[in-house]
């Protein structure tokens, strides 16, 4: 599961982004501890929430920022949404639900494969931007 040198690798440096990925991947962590099927989707369903309200955000703050890749990042979004979806009927349907790992571990690969490539990228927009203002605050 994630450690917390993994949480720090994720950090963009912009707020709210960042608490939010938090409070996602922290959620992550507590499916690891679930005992039932039922947690297990209290859980899935807790995560798809805090995921579309910090989807909203950051398509807020791409606005802002007149990011340049927020159709396409926001397009990705939308697809994530599906693979939630469909990660929800597996659990609902799954028959062979004694081996469970496979759901903290997938919703994982969703999450992060995206906070590490689409995400990080709204961070080096953020890290050149600020280099060509000569702000040398940016990190
Ligand atoms: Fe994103
Ligand atoms: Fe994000």
């Amino acid at each position: 599961m994630l450690s917390l040198e993994a949480f720090a690798h994720y950090r963009l440096g912009v707020e709210p982004l960042d608490t939010e990925h938090w409070e996602i991947l922290d959620s992550l962590r507590q499916l690891s501890d679930s005992r039932s099927r039922k947690e297990d989707l209290r859980i899935v369903e807790h995560i798809v929430d805090l995921w579309s309200k910090h989807a909203m955000t950051e398509e807020r703050t791409m606005k802002s920022m007149q990011y340049p890749y927020a159709e396409w990042h926001i397009k990705e979004h939308s697809e994530m949404m599906g693979r939630f979806r469909a990660l929800k009927e597996r659990i609902v349907r799954s028959s062979e639900y004694h081996d469970r790992s496979w759901i903290a571990s997938e919703l994982q690969v969703i999450v992060c494969q995206h906070i590490d490539t689409h995400d990080m990228q709204i961070h080096q927009f953020i890290k050149q931007r600020n280099s060509q203002s000569g702000d040398s605050h940016g990190n």
